[in-house]
This record gives C-alpha cells, structure tokens and sequence, in this order.
C-alpha cells in the first residue's frame, strides 16, 4: 500500500488528498492550544467516539497543555456503507463519572450530525458541570441538525473521505492524510 501518494485506487474508486499530513498537523495544534486556554485551571474529561477519533484523539491530548482525563465510547451507524444512515447504537459505555464534570467530546468528522445529537443527549442526561465538542472535521453541507459545534478543524464539502482514523470498509484508518473520493 502506497501511503505517501497524492491518489489512490481502491476497488474502482479513485481517493485524492485533500488534507495533507502536514496541515493536519497544524490543525491539531492550533484547537489543543485554543482548548488549553478555554479549560485553564480546570481538569476535562476528553470523550473519543470510537473507531474513527483514535487517531486525531491521541494526537490532540498530546498537544494539550492542561491535566486532563480520557474516556471513550462507541457508536455504530455506518455500517460499511458510504451514506449515514442516522440509525445510532451505543456499541461502548463510558467508565467515567460525568456529574460535575466538564466534558470535551473528540469527532473525527461530523456529517448528518445525529450521532452528535445522539451523543449529547447520553451526557447531558448525567448533568456534566459543561458540554462542548471538537471534531476535525464538519461536513457542512451534509448536517441536518441545529447542534452548535464549539471547534472545527476543518470545514470540507459532503464528499466520502478516509484516512487519519476515518475508514472505508473498515479499512485505510492508517493512512496519515485525509483523502476524499473523486470517482467510483
Ligand atoms: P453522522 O451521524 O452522520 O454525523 O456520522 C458520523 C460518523 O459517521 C462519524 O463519526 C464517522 O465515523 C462516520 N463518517 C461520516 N462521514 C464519513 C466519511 O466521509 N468517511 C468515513 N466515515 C464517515
Ligand atoms: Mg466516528
């Protein structure tokens, strides 16, 4: 596998980058620092949303500057289709106490936003002190919720994108650009 290339070919469908290694990286710094300074002098608890986030979560904590702690949870919607299909389950738990608690939620990428809805209703239900979201990131034109999103990394047009955690089929999560389908 070709990990350095500016395209890929994966059964028939050409992927392209749209989001290099090195702006990625930048990106991430750039939302640890904001966040560092939001939550000066208090302890988050930063939430992963399971597969997809692993990658930019870990990059992000290890730009923050502040104590914190982590949990995760896990949804499925997805399957291994290219569309969402808005039907959200609670795969993963969390092990945290939320009450009281200022809790950071960490997306890889929000598109229709119902598994954000979806996600803020389980929280909100165990009184945190406050809520707010990162996601890297926000499919603009593909939401259909009102949710307020309170950092984004990137805004990026409806199209299928994979890599830096993000899958197709399950797979490519490794790849450390972000790339995005040009043709099937
Ligand atoms: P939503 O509920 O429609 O906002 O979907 C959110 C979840 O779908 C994300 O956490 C991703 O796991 C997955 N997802 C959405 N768009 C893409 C994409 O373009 N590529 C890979 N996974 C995606
Ligand atoms: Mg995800």
């Amino acid at each position: 596998m070709p990990f350095n290339k500016k395209s890929l070919k994966i059964n028939g469908d050409r992927f392209v980058v749209m989001l290099s290694e090195r702006r990625i990286k930048a990106k991430v710094k750039e939302l640890a620092r904001t966040i560092s300074k939001d939550y000066k002098g208090t302890v988050p608890v930063f939430i992963g949303i399971l597969n997809g986030s692993f990658i930019f979560f870990s990059d992000l904590i290890r730009e923050v500057s502040i104590d914190c702690e982590i949990d995760f949870l896990k949804l499925s919607s997805y399957g291994d289709a290219k569309i969402s299909s808005g039907n959200v389950r609670l795969l993963k738990d969390l092990n945290c106490q939320v009450e009281g608690r200022d809790i950071i939620i960490v997306e890889d990428i929000i598109d229709s936003g119902l598994s954000m809805e979806y996600i803020r209703d389980l929280i909100l239900h165990q009184n945190p002190k406050s809520f707010r979201v990162v996601t890297l990131l926000y499919k603009k034109d593909a939401v259909k919720t009102q949710m307020k999103i309170d950092y984004i990394g990137f805004s990026i047009p409806k199209d299928f994108v994979i890599g830096y955690g993000l899958d197709y089929a399950q797979k490519l999560r490794h790849l450390k650009a972000i790339y995005r389908l040009k043709e099937s």
